[in-house]
């Protein structure tokens, strides 16, 4: 596939990652939002973490100059409408996200697939709102987007097979490592992360302390943070409303969530945003 504009739609911390990694791998970038007023204050970041690699000796002056021309920004989706590729990185609202597939399904050049970067919705139900849903794909980056390999690469039901290898190829052109992921809640790489996370919490629901399970993690598995540390910075709410979906979307047991999860949240202790989840900050 010939890819010559990619429009992101969504320019908070994901679509600005998106855009910045699409740039810095020489691909002409709309960057839009509600208004250009928010789309140019992710381009404003953008402009600052180049600055920072420039700065780490990562890239080079030039280098981000030159990444830097390949963006643009826009408030309204009708600039993009030329894009050979979308990549919706909008707030995780199914009512949002339905208005903006239909929009973009009118608008938008009919060879170009529409990604959505949803963390946990259904890209088949996200899909249903295009007249095209076979050009409708998810695209799961992770957080931050330029230093995070993985996307997962997510069809729909209705997805034909073209849409899906033109993601395949989106992903590899900016340098990312793709995987096939199913549609059902957690995708991949969450399906099997957040059941780890939760069963940490049963642990220290069952009297160990989350000290010892966050270092047996580290030592044991080589991971570079412990599970409760990682979900402290999550967020524990996060976690919470994450496993809720998965439990009930696919109703086996062993993805209960904790009661303990349940409990900390009613209370408040959220992890390192309410200063307190299993450690103080
Ligand atoms: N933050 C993460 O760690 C993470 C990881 C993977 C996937 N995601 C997903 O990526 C998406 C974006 O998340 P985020 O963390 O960047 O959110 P965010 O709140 O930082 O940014 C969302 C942006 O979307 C804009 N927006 C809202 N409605 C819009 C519309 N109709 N048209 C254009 N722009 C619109 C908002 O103004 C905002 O700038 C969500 O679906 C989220 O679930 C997030």
């Amino acid at each position: 596939m010939c890819i010559s504009k990619v429009m992101v739609v969504g320019a908070g911390i994901m679509g600005s990652g998106i855009a910045q990694t699409c740039i810095e791998h020489g691909l002409n970038t709309l960057l839009v939002d509600i208004s250009k007023e928010y789309a140019e204050k992710g381009a404003g970041n953008i402009a600052h973490f180049l600055q920072r690699k420039v700065e780490k000796g990562k890239i080079t002056q030039e280098d981000r100059e030159a990444a830097l021309k390949l963006l643009q920004t826009s408030g309204s989706y009708e600039d993009g409408k030329d894009a050979d590729v979308v990549v919706e990185a909008a707030t995780e609202n199914m009512d949002i996200k339905l208005k903006i597939f239909a929009q973009l399904d009118d608008i938008v050049n009919e060879d170009a697939i529409l990604c959505t970067n949803t963390s946990g919705m259904s890209i088949t139900k996200i899909a249903s709102a295009a007249k095209r849903p076979e050009r409708v794909v998810g695209t799961h980056f992770f957080m931050p987007v330029p230093a995070m390999r993985l996307v997962e690469i997510i069809p729909g039901i209705l997805t034909s097979d073209l849409s899906e290898k033109k993601a395949f190829e989106f992903g590899q052109k900016i340098g990312k490592t793709t995987v096939k992921a199913p549609d059902t809640a957690g995708f991949l790489v969450n399906r099997i992360f957040e059941p780890m996370r939760n069963e940490a919490i049963y642990l220290v629901m069952e009297g160990n302390r989350p000290e010892d399970v966050d270092q047996a993690m580290k030592l044991g598995c080589n991971w570079p943070m412990g599970p409760l540390e990682l979900a402290d910075y999550t967020g524990l709410d996060t976690l919470l409303a994450s496993m809720t979906k998965i439990y009930e979307e696919l109703g086996d047991p062993k993805y209960r969530p904790c009661p303990l999860l349940k409990k900390m949240v009613n209370a408040g202790m959220l992890g390192k945003k309410s200063g307190r989840g299993f450690y103080q900050y």
